[in-house]
């Protein structure tokens, strides 16, 4: 056992999909995953696996923002040698002609989060996203007809925050969504030769204000998991 996540080692798959809400990788486990068990319910945060197609895969709530994320992240490569992760969340759109429900594919991610900074003594190391869980996501994407967009997101470790000017130069330059988690995946992925993807649903406008219903939220969370299963399996 790791130390935030109770499962023995073989209990979680190579691939692993991670939402911020532990309740989201219970309702993964249950609607998409043949034979899920749980095999961790420490601190609430639930992991499960099963199957999808005949191939194990595990689902982990991380909670929210990059320090949370890392905790779990970091144990499930060096604790549990998982091979590829894709985040499953939601993010705000940055860009007029992102609308609400479209899928965002996380080629990058920049951060404001201290924790490269202290990483890497002050140089910005570049986070990006694994080159073929990419494309892979983006042709199952495509084959489904989903509007999606691929390009530079913004990872802040602070949802409430005074900093709206930082946020409106990040969308002047070209960035497309702001979320939580995405940069701190790219960077553990890089330190440990593993896979991150990320994989965001719109569920807000930061510039037209357009929010989701949580209908709305979870329908497009569904569409989203399919996504992303279907990407580990092609
Ligand atoms: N996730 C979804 N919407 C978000 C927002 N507006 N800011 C940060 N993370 C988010």
């Amino acid at each position: 056992m790791s130390i935030h996540i109770g499962a023995e080692p073989g209990q979680i798959a190579p691939y692993v999909l991670i939402p911020g809400d532990p309740l989201r990788a219970k309702w993964i486990a249950e609607n998409f995953l043949e034979g899920a068990k749980l095999y961790s319910d420490v601190r609430g945060m639930l992991g499960y696996t099963g199957t999808y197609q005949g191939i194990e895969i595990s689902a982990q709530g991380s909670g929210m923002g990059l320090p949370s994320f890392s905790i779990y992240c970091t144990e499930l490569f060096k604790d549990y040698d998982v091979q590829s992760v894709i985040r499953v969340g939601s993010c705000g759109a940055l860009q007029e002609d992102i609308k609400v429900r479209d899928v965002i594919l996380a080629q990058g991610a920049c951060t404001d989060s201290a924790m490269n900074r202290l990483r890497f003594e002050g140089i910005d190391f570049a986070p990006i996203s694994d080159f073929e869980l990419l494309r892979s996501a983006y042709d199952v994407g495509e084959a489904a007809g989903k509007p999606m967009h691929v390009g530079n997101i913004f990872s802040s470790d602070s949802f409430y925050n005074d900093r709206a000017e930082l946020v409106s130069r990040a969308a002047e330059y070209g960035v497309l969504a702001v979320e939580m988690e995405a940069a701190a995946l790219y960077t553990l992925a890089a330190k440990y030769d593993r896979k991150g993807l990320a994989i965001c649903t719109v569920s807000d406008h930061i510039i037209t204000g357009e929010e989701t219903t949580s209908q709305e939220r979870q329908e497009s969370f569904g569409d989203m998991v399919e996504m992303a299963l279907e990407t580990i399996v092609s």
